[in-house]
């Protein structure tokens, strides 16, 4: 029998994969930064010189990478950030994600500018999606979308609030990026040069925010920036589930979230697509966990490219953590099977560096394992 080879090693592999099949257009949407990139190559340095300490003679025949969150119990330590607009990287992204959700009981964090309804993605994900919520002109389209989000059968909120406007990101903006997609002459040579990406997209239909229709139109452009603590407190008081704050990097908004009564904040950068000279969030993780103390429920995304870097999040101060871009790359590169093989990946290298540390569980990962090197200036 014919078996099919796999292709994806690392996340480097995904990328330089899905770099040769998407659009430049598209490519440059999913892996573009905020600004000069600066701050993303800042943090990808920050985590890669966080150094673990290895442990011999500890047996670790028997390891777990199971990890609870809230309480729930997640066959792996990491779940799916939320991004608008998954079905550009291959169609049917957003339910090869849903159904990964389902298979490993992880949370799928579902976008309010997804592109496939957010009920959709509940059902097929078997329950395991988290709601996140953008804040949108004066906030009164909102509770509509959260009336849905509870009505479909959402637990946990996730609120992002980094994104006061929306980043200046140069690829985007060279490449005419917008939402909804538009296609003008720039875009059809683009197009006419990635003919496996475009013969399938156009076949499965332009992907689209499928949340919004004509009675409840999207605008991405639309300001974000009146949202204060009072929208907050509104908010803790209008949803009984789990209420995750994400896109947090400073001590003093962790500390006065936790007093608000939130369930659990999400120290993001946005995968380093707002402020280029934000301090590197896999740093701030650390602040943040000192601040709040050991049982504060902290989760983290931004960065992370490895099993290895998951380990890591987790001995700087997280509870769990979400890959974005990631997932992406290997969708695009080889589809429901990139993303499977991907996902192996990620977990063999969780557990391949519990054994090298000595460690056994994903709940037993103190800070003393790491220690953070000064990083040369990338
Ligand atoms: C293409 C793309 C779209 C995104 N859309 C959203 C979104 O709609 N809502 C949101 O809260 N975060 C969004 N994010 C940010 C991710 O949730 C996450 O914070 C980030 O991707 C993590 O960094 P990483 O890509 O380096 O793993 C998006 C990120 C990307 C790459």
């Amino acid at each position: 029998m014919l078996q099919t080879m796999t292709q994806i090693h690392s996340a480097e592999d995904a990328r330089r994969l899905a770099k040769r099949r998407l659009p430049w257009m598209v490519f440059d949407y999913i892996d573009g930064a905020a600004a000069t990139g600066h701050g993303q190559a800042l943090n990808h340095a920050a985590l890669r010189d966080i150094r673990l300490q290895p442990r011999i003679l500890v047996n670790v025949r028997e390891r777990s990478i199971a990890k609870q969150v809230f309480d729930h119990d997640a066959a792996l330590p990491f779940g799916i950030a939320p991004m608008g607009m998954c079905n550009l990287s291959a169609p049917g992204a957003d339910l090869m994600l849903a159904r990964l959700a389902a298979k490993h009981k992880i949370p799928h964090g579902v976008s309010t500018v997804a592109s496939t309804s957010l009920e959709k993605i509940i059902e097929v994900a078997e329950g395991h999606a988290w709601f996140q919520l953008y804040f949108s002109g004066d906030g009164s389209g909102m509770g509509a979308l959260i009336d849905r989000a509870e009505a479909a059968g959402y637990r946990t909120l996730v609120v992002t609030l980094d994104v006061p406007e929306v980043g200046r990101r140069p690829r985007e903006l060279r490449r005419g990026f917008k939402m909804p997609f538009r296609i003008g002459p720039k875009q059809f040579v683009d197009f006419a040069l990635h003919p496996r990406w475009s013969l399938s997209s156009l076949f499965h239909g332009k992907p689209g925010m499928a949340n919004f229709g004509p009675d409840n139109p999207f605008d991405r452009t639309e300001s974000r920036a009146s949202a204060d603590w009072s929208y907050l407190a509104k908010l803790r008081a209008r949803w009984p589930g789990n209420l995750v704050i994400k896109g947090v990097l400073s001590v003093e908004d962790a500390l006065r979230l936790k007093s608000e009564g939130v369930d659990a904040i999400q120290v993001s950068s946005h995968g380093s697509r707002q402020l280029d000279s934000a301090p590197p969030p896999i740093l701030m993780l650390r602040e943040i966990r000192r601040a709040l103390g050991p049982e504060f429920p902290l989760f983290y995304d931004s960065g992370l490219r490895s099993g290895e870097d998951v380990v890591k999040a987790y001995a700087m101060g997280a509870d769990f953590v979400f890959f974005g871009r990631l997932l992406q790359y290997a969708m695009a590169a080889e589809g429901r099977d990139g993303l499977a093989q991907m996902t192996q990946v990620l977990a063999d290298e969780a557990s391949l560096t519990l054994a090298q540390i000595g460690r056994r569980d994903m709940h037993d990962l103190p800070s003393t394992l790491a220690t953070v090197q000064q990083p040369p200036l990338p």
